[in-house]
């Protein structure tokens, strides 16, 4: 077994953090709802962390001003965090206000519902580029050839980062959200996309376009609202948080069509009903497993347990968005749900920015995908598929689809 986090009270089941669990791990958070739902874990650096699985407890934690983002603030928590240090911690998602508050007034503007809906035209073209080069061949990787592919084009683009460069932060950002078993390979994944950065911003401050990272590059030089650290922890975050995300929107969401072929049949004769299928399939299976770590600045009690100051909380985002006590028949496909406020784009003051980008970008992708391969099914079984370790990303490895 590997030994990510060990169960030091009542077990629901041993299987947590195996790839088992991984592959499917309702069953176990379903348990967990039931019958430990804020659930204490020993990590083997005898770290404590505790574990919220319900609806109603994980959104009063999401909303929580008790809860802090600076994980480093305590040393039960510094422990979390070793590997990627100083001036990649200094995001919006690693701060509470007032920095908090400064640094996503800075960015906000460049993600309000009007400016994404001003990039519609462009994400539609890149959409379109990748289905035709699907088109070309019979069998396609929906992961690979376009999960991956439009929101990373899309935020590189609004970002105003070159092109070429996008396989090799890829790799990086693959190790830095990988988030379990073996973490080796973080510290210098994280030295590479720092230098990296560093050497981009320099290259943009010498030579200004008219994209997002300038504008942040102009906020900075114009005082004290950024500092240079703040700057390339943005750039940072927008990167990882800008497609490493929807791309398991995208995957998890055809995942879920494909493997309910009734429900398939329902959005290929309706597409109206695309926009709120994005919902289902955000609530169904999130693309954020539990939402980043915060740390109890004063002891809280959520469902009767109370967590000492101090102690790590991690939000099951995936598991509350299942419980039943907040939506009917939770493990049920309904395209149409009424009443879907579910936490994949967590909640309060963290709540995603890019949520309004991420949106449109999947609403397009099911859009063309399903109106350019309405025959489209697994080329595996569905049991074949390995679903990523970790409990940052919830999403299958690969795709493999049969076009026609
Ligand atoms: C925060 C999910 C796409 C930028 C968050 C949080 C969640 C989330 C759950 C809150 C985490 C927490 O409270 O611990 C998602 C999902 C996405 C997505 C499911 C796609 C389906 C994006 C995109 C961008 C983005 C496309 C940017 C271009 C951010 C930022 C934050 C954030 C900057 C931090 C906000 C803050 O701390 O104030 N996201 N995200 N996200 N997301 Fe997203």
């Amino acid at each position: 077994m590997i030994g990510y986090g060990e169960w030091v009270t009542t077990a629901p089941s041993p299987q947590l953090f195996t790839q088992d669990f991984w592959d499917d791990p309702h069953p176990v958070y379903a348990a967990m709802r039931e019958q430990a739902p804020v659930h204490r874990l020993q990590l083997p650096t005898g770290m404590e962390m505790w574990l919220v699985t319900r609806y109603a407890d994980a959104r009063t934690a999401l909303g929580d001003p008790r809860l802090s983002k600076r994980v480093g603030a305590t040393a039960n928590a510094a422990a979390l965090a070793p590997q990627i240090s100083g001036p990649l911690t200094r995001h919006l998602l690693a701060n509470d206000p007032p920095d908090h508050t400064r640094l996503r007034r800075l960015v906000a503007k460049a993600f309000t519902a009007r400016r994404v809906e001003q990039l519609r035209d462009r994400v539609e073209q890149l959409s379109a580029a990748l289905v035709d080069a699907m088109r070309a061949g019979d069998r396609a990787d929906v992961i690979d050839d376009y999960a991956v592919q439009l929101p990373i084009q899309v935020i590189c683009e609004l970002l105003g980062i070159p092109q070429d460069d996008q396989a090799e932060f890829r790799r990086w950002t693959g190790v830095l959200v990988a988030g379990s078993v073996d973490r080796s390979g973080v510290p210098e994944a994280a030295a590479q996309f720092l230098a990296y950065l560093r050497g981009l911003i320099a290259t943009k401050r010498a030579d200004p376009a008219d994209d997002l990272l300038s504008a942040l590059i102009a906020s900075t030089d114009q005082g004290d609202r950024l500092d240079e650290d703040e700057l390339t922890s943005m750039v940072f975050l927008l990167l990882i948080a800008g497609h490493e995300t929807t791309v398991n929107l995208i995957g998890n969401g055809m995942w879920t069509l494909l493997t309910r072929p009734e429900e398939h049949r329902r959005l290929l004769r309706d597409p109206s009903l695309i926009p709120s299928a994005v919902e289902e399939f955000l609530r169904l299976e999130s693309p954020v497993e539990t939402a980043t770590f915060r740390v109890a600045m004063e002891p809280v009690t959520y469902g009767g347990v109370t967590i000492p100051a101090g102690g790590v909380v991690a939000i099951s985002l995936l598991s509350a968005d299942r419980d039943p006590a907040r939506f009917p028949n939770p493990a049920e496909v309904d395209l149409g749900r009424p009443d879907n406020q579910h936490l994949a784009f967590g909640h309060g003051i963290h709540y995603c920015l890019g949520a309004p980008l991420a949106r449109l970008e999947a609403q397009i992708a099911f859009r063309d995908l399903l109106a350019a391969f309405p025959t489209m099914r697994l080329a595996v079984p569905a049991s074949e598929l390995i679903w990523r370790p970790g409990v940052l990303i919830h999403g299958t490895t690969t795709l493999p689809v049969q076009l026609r």
